[in-house]
């Protein structure tokens, strides 16, 4: 429930008489076991350069039309020569360039300073590479800092390179200090006394790790996977939005050249100005639900680009085919062709779905109409025929089609999303909604109209009033649990070092002692660690009003332990506290009152900086007649709990 008040000053209460809530034991909502979750779209190299642990950027030259193949950031140590190669023997067919190595000094080689540094602590870190050419000695693999030279890490590695054909190398490295930054370069050499005739090597594939998050071979990073494990998550949506679908025919998320051996991934022209490996691909993808103990909402795309092309009816059937073969891939017995195949790549238990989304925003880029009238019924028809329990979700709120789910975003600024507290209170049941991606992305202009102006700059960070303004929306949506599916922020990830869009939730560089947390992650990060299980119904002794910005909004319910309540606090009048007394039907008469606020309202956290967020927490007694009584500052977020 909200207070009617704030911004015209007659309605607003002048501090001292309390807003007094009564919660019911009867009446509530069983709540979605899924409320708080996370999107995943490779934006700010969020996956290469990201999550995604590979520490080689450009580590197999892959290519596409508006990412043509390049050395950068490769080096030749020295004066040694590089040039990229299609040699008559390819790597694979999935990898054809390779980095070719030649010189007349003694010692040659390569290095790579990484996704823009990498970082070296005193761990193992195990690398590959290929190398095609006749040479008879060993390579040198090192870490070195680029500013030092100082090696961090070398090791021997004895030499299987034939004349005409591909011979892995693996080799591990382990430093025995932290480097004091990661300006950090992985170096391989050679001595050119060793070659063949020939008087070059080619190289290709060339991969490096860190200790992976529970350490999954080609695995994610263990900070980030900590950061989102952190704010107890519930689903993550992948493989993507935009990244999903593609910019232009033919380049798209393409399920099945992201299995099976690194050597035989493609890599593909990505959406956000950057070439795909391909390394996170739909195993890593499970692996990581598995590994953060969260449900897939799994996308498949939907014959729509971003350029606005669409695939016809006529002509849609193969793709639906399609994703019907990556579904059973995905959860099919072994004894079904696409079952085996995974169980040929080592996972014969199959992973379980519950939910997928056809495509992404599909009521934009022109989509609407065919997605409407074919696209969605033809993909939900068949996914239905054969996974009847399936959660079948819609790109979009605009469309619905038998019993779809549909997914809403909102991207506005503060004041509108403090408007849209109620914005769930009257949507249907009949099809649940996911809010699969909602941020504030700008200030307030003044005018409580209006929402995100996509012409206008986005703000850099997440800011304090922002992310008090996510936590009115997403209360509001927690209200409404028992038809919501699940809310998730967007964008998750920023590589402060290379991003296309902001704010973003998380920021991050190859230092991982830099990972920042955002004004916004600190917010969901409590909102989602106190979930309840029934939403309760609460009355109050001021009237309800869901069209005006308002000055203090609240959820309440309980789980097995405990009564809960979650408020958040706006602008209120004069900047006054807002004083609460409120009774649950329960005889406990102690509570932990936690309440987030800022010093300063448009305050955001700094990339390695300090957290700008308090977290204040206090310990209530009930007073004589079962009611807690405190106050909440202006600008904060609260959860009061019984013990
Ligand atoms: C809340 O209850 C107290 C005690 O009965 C009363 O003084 C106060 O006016 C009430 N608050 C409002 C807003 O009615
Ligand atoms: C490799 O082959 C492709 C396709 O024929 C060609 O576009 C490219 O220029 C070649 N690259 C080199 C380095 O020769
Ligand atoms: C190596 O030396 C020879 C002879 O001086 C020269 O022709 C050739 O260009 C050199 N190669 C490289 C890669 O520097
Ligand atoms: C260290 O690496 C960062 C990130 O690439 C770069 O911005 C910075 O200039 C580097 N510092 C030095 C001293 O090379
Ligand atoms: C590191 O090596 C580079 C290239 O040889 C050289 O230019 C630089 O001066 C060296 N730096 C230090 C600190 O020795
Ligand atoms: C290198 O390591 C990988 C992964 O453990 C393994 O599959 C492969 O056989 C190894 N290659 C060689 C040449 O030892
Ligand atoms: C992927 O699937 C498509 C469509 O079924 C098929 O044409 C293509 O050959 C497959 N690619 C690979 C690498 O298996
Ligand atoms: C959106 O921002 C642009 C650029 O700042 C401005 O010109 C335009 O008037 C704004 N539109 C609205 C509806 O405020
Ligand atoms: C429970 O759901 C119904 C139907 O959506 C709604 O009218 C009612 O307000 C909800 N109750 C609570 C406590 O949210
Ligand atoms: C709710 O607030 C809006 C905006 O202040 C106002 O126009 C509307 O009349 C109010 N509705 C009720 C039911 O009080
Ligand atoms: C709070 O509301 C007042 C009164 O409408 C307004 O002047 C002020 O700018 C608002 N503060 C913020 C940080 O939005
Ligand atoms: C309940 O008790 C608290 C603390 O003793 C007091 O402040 C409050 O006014 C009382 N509320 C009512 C409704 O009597």
């Amino acid at each position: 429930m909200k207070l009617q008040q704030c911004l015209a000053a007659s309605l607003c209460l002048t501090g001292t008489a309390a807003i007094n809530l009564t919660v019911s034991s009867s009446g509530g909502n069983a709540s979605s076991p899924l409320m708080y979750g996370l999107m995943f779209e490779d934006i700010n190299n969020a996956g290469d350069g990201g999550v995604y642990a590979e520490l080689i950027k450009n580590r197999a030259f892959q290519s596409s039309p508006a990412f043509p193949a390049t050395l950068i950031p490769w080096e030749g140590v020295g004066s040694t020569v590089i040039s990229l190669n299609n040699a008559s023997v390819p790597l694979s067919s999935a990898l054809p360039v390779s980095l070719h190595v030649t010189g007349n000094s003694s010692t040659l080689g390569i290095s790579n300073p990484g996704y823009w540094g990498i970082d070296v602590r005193p761990q193992t870190y195990t690398g590959s590479f290929y190398v095609l050419g006749d040479y008879h000695g060993f390579f040198t693999a090192s870490l070195v800092s680029d500013i030092s030279n100082k090696t961090l890490a070398t090791t021997k590695i004895h030499s299987k390179s034939v004349s005409g054909a591909w011979a892995q190398h693996n080799y591990t490295l382990i430093p025995t200090a932290a480097a004091s930054n990661s300006n950090n370069s992985l170096v391989i050499t050679f001595n050119s006394l060793g070659l063949g005739a020939a008087g070059s090597l080619d190289f290709n594939l060339i991969s490096l790790f860190p200790p992976t998050y529970n350490d999954r071979p080609n695995g994610m990073r263990p900070d980030l996977m900590k950061a989102m494990k952190n704010l107890n998550p519930s689903f993550l949506r992948i493989p993507g939005g935009n990244n999903l679908e593609g910019l232009n025919p033919p380049y798209r998320w393409v399920w099945n050249q992201t299995i099976g051996p690194l050597k035989d991934r493609p890599g593909y022209q990505g959406t956000w100005n950057y070439e795909q490996t391909n390394g996170l691909g739909v195993v890593e993808f499970l692996n990581w639900c598995v590994d953060l103990g969260v449900e897939p909402v799994w996308a498949i795309w939907s014959g729509l680009w971003l350029s606005k092309q669409v695939v016809s009816k006529a002509d849609l059937a193969p793709y639906v085919q399609d994703a019907m073969n990556e579904l059973e891939f995905i959860m099919g017995d072994t004894s079904t062709t696409y079952g085996a195949l995974r169980a040929s790549l080592g996972y014969p238990e199959p992973w379980i779905l519950k939910y997928i989304e056809v495509g992404n925003e599909d009521n934009v880029n022109s989509g609407q109409s065919t997605y409407q009238s074919y696209r969605l019924s033809m993909f939900y028809d068949a996914i239905k025929a054969v996974y009847p329990d399936m959660i079948i979700m819609s790109s979009t709120s605009n469309v619905e089609y038998a019993a779809s789910a549909e997914d809403y975003h909102q991207y506005t600024r503060p004041d509108q999303f403090a408007t849209e507290f109620g914005f769930f209170d009257n949507y249907p049941v009949s099809h649940p909604t996911l809010v699969g991606e909602y941020a504030t992305i700008q200030y307030n202009d003044g005018n409580l109209a209006h929402g995100a102006n996509w012409t206008s700059p986005k703000a850099p960070l997440p800011f304090w009033i922002g992310s008090v303004a996510e936590a009115i929306f997403t209360l509001g949506i927690e209200r409404n649990q028992d038809k919501i599916i699940g809310a998730s922020y967007a964008p998750m990830m920023q590589n402060m070092n290379s991003f296309e869009w902001t704010p973003d939730m998380i920021q991050f560089a190859a230092d991982t002692s830099l990972t920042t947390y955002s004004t916004s992650y600190h917010v969901i990060q409590l909102l989602s660690n106190t979930r309840t299980t029934t939403v309760l119904p609460v009355k109050s002794d001021t009237a309800f009003n869901s069209t005006d910005v308002g000055m203090a909004y609240w959820v309440t319910g309980s789980n097995a332990e405990s009564y809960i309540a979650k408020f958040a606090i706006y602008n209120t009048t004069g900047g006054a506290d807002v004083p609460f007394s409120i009774s649950f039907p329960t005889t406990s008469t102690t509570a932990s009152l936690t309440y987030l606020t800022a010093d300063d309202p448009y305050a955001s956290n700094a990339f390695g900086g300090a957290n700008v967020v308090q977290t204040t927490t206090v310990d209530l007694t009930a007073g004589g007649n079962g009611t807690f009584v405190f106050s909440l500052p202006q600008w904060s977020v609260a959860v009061l709990k019984t013990s």
